[in-house]
């Protein structure tokens, strides 16, 4: 499942104009991010839930990664400022996430825009359900 909600606000979204990488730290892979990254098709187009899936890391996402659940909450934990600026919709669904902190974002909506490389924390709760495929 996957797509993306028609009743909230997409976020403005600035393509990256060049690769740049994004670090799983709990499982301590690093993916690339080419130009021509493939949309894997669970949350926004180049989201970070978007990319790990393609990537073969399977990040919870109950809704489908359609800003309807915040199982897909992550910590940025450096390359924040190259993320989307959180819409209201996914501030409203944060609040409903446990251990919510500054760097929060939920991984189907925030996406980077190439000028920096992102390192990410899943949250510990989430670990266990973090798989990474074969
Ligand atoms: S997967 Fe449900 S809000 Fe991101």
């Amino acid at each position: 499942m996957g797509g993306t909600n028609p009743y909230i606000k997409t976020p403005d979204i600035k393509k990256p104009k060049r690769p740049f990488r994004i670090t799983f730290l709990n499982i301590k892979k690093t993916v690339e991010v080419r130009l021509d990254h493939p949309v894997f098709g669970t949350g926004l187009p180049g989201s970070i839930l978007d990319v790990a899936m393609g990537a073969g890391i399977d990040i919870d996402h109950a809704c489908g990664g359609v800003c309807a659940c915040s199982t897909c909450h992550v910590y940025i934990k450096s390359g924040g400022n190259s993320c989307s600026i959180p819409t209201e919709n996914e501030s409203d669904m944060l609040d409903l996430a446990p251990d919510v902190r500054p760097n929060s974002r939920l991984a189907c909506q925030c996406v980077p825009n190439g000028e920096e490389d992102i390192t990410v924390e899943i949250p510990s709760w989430n670990r266990n359900l973090v798989r990474e495929g074969q």
